[in-house]
């Protein structure tokens, strides 16, 4: 597999654009096979996540065609089909196909999902939620297998206002006969971008954004273009990297209102952030100051930017504790961020973190893909250099990786399986 190695100690400058959403992209390509007419999307970003989705949607005989980051998608003529679970479980979204396929054909069966491993991720809100929704499911050898006599219009209710199940419903209930109403749904911005995308295929979506919405089922959906807004994960990982190296780092053509959780708690630890209309400037010249950071669902402190702000907060003046609730085991970087010389100790779910004032490169291993993030702005920071292994897990959610960190002025390279050393884990590097 390939590793990265970043030499670390370099201030970040510049600015750049990140690509489409890698969230929002699987959403909407877990419902696509609901259109019967040809779909064309904009700005889809090319990671290994939205690759997978588009190889299974193949298998559904979807008609897939990549043109730079345009993809047209064609699910006219889509069947059902044995997924291998080693594939499907390479990402979480594979299980979204279940209810707009059994929408469309009445019945499907897909392998139990997968995606990082960073705590349990039942689908239990799913499988409730099809289920009112008149299908009926079975869990055969490790696969859901669903069946419908024709979905009908059901209230819905998520114990806790999951992004997924919240997607996968609300695409689903699209053809459902009458009302859907779930209620205490997910209001992220992918949540919103799916119902967009959906509305404009014919849906009648009232709602997304807000906690109730209210889908009107419609009987059929035609095709139509769209264009995915950008990532605000790359984006928000790229902000931190300007604040982690004391550096100035502006992301362009983005929704800063989407990032204002990170926003404020950068500002809280003492970095500066200025905002425009559709970007976000953060720089720092000087030690940040501890902060406490809780995760929350969205407008709350994303899951997703908690391993990566946590780096960060390694650096700091103080006492910071991170507190993870949304995820029980979201902690792969931890361990790894202690070989660099942080001073972290984990309560429960909260990591303890005394700043130290330096980091010191060393040979690392990603867990999952935001700890993969995290340990990368970590190197960035150290002194001397990081190896960083399982860059894999980087893939799966970042485009250009290298190429967008050296356009910010990092030491940061790709060496091939073929030609990587071989590196004792634990070596501390000087
Ligand atoms: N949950 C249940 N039952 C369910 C569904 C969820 O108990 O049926 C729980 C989960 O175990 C978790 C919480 O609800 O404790 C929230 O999970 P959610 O369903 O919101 O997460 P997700 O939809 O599986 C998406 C993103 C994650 C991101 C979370 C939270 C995708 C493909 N994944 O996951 O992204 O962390 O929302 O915002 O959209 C990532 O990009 O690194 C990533 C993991």
């Amino acid at each position: 597999m390939d590793i990265l190695r970043i030499e670390g100690g370099r201030p970040l400058h510049g600015s750049l654009r990140v690509p489409g959403s890698k969230n929002a992209s699987l959403a909407i390509l877990s419902s696509v096979v609901l259109a019967q007419d040809p779909v064309v999307l904009h700005n889809v970003p090319n990671v290994r996540d939205t690759r997978v989705m588009s190889d299974l949607l193949e298998l559904f005989g979807a008609r897939v065609e990549w043109n730079g980051d345009s993809i047209s998608i064609d699910c006219s003529e889509i069947h059902p089909a044995k997924l291998d679970p080693e594939v499907a479980r390479q990402i979480r979204t594979s299980f979204y196909l279940l209810g707009p396929l059994l929408a469309r054909l009445g019945h499907a069966a897909i392998p139990a999902p997968g995606g990082c491993r960073i705590g349990a991720r039942p689908v239990d809100f799913h499988l409730n939620g099809l289920g009112r929704l008149g299908a009926v499911i079975d869990l055969d050898m490790g696969e859901y297998v669903g069946r419908t006599d024709g979905l009908k219009g059901a209230d819905l209710y998520l114990d806790f206002p999951s992004a997924g199940a919240t997607q996968h419903l609300m695409a689903t209930a699209t053809m459902a006969e009458g009302v859907t109403v779930i209620h205490n749904g997910a209001i992220e911005p992918e949540v919103v971008v799916l119902a967009e995308f959906l509305n404009e295929l014919g849906a009648r979506i009232e709602g997304a954004g807000t906690g109730i919405i209210t889908v009107t089922g419609v009987s059929r959906l035609h095709g139509g273009s769209f264009r995915i807004p950008s990532d605000r994960l790359q984006a928000g990982t790229y902000m931190l990297a300007g604040a982690i190296t004391r550096g100035e780092v502006t992301v362009n053509g983005i929704l800063p209102e989407s990032q204002s959780a990170l926003t404020s708690k950068l500002k809280e630890s003492g970095a500066k952030v200025v905002e425009g209309n559709d970007w976000i400037r953060v720089s720092s010249d000087r030690r940040l100051d501890a902060i406490n950071v809780k995760t929350m669902p969205y407008p709350g402190f994303p899951t997703d930017m908690q391993q990566p702000m946590a780096a960060v907060l390694t650096l700091a003046d103080g006492v910071s504790v991170v507190e993870e609730t949304i995820y029980e085991s979201r902690i792969g970087h931890v361990p790894e961020l202690n070989r660099m010389g942080a001073k972290i100790r984990l309560e429960g779910r909260s990591a303890v973190i005394t700043g130290v004032e330096h980091l010191k490169g060393a040979n690392l291993e990603a867990s999952d893909l935001r700890a993969g993030a995290a340990l990368s702005l970590a190197a960035l920071a150290a002194e001397g250099e990081s190896y960083i292994r399982n860059v894999h897990f980087i893939d799966r959610g970042y485009q250009d990786f290298e190429s967008q960190l050296r356009s910010l002025g990092a030491v940061i390279e790709r060496i091939p399986a073929s030609e990587s050393p071989i590196l004792e884990h634990s070596e501390v590097r000087p």
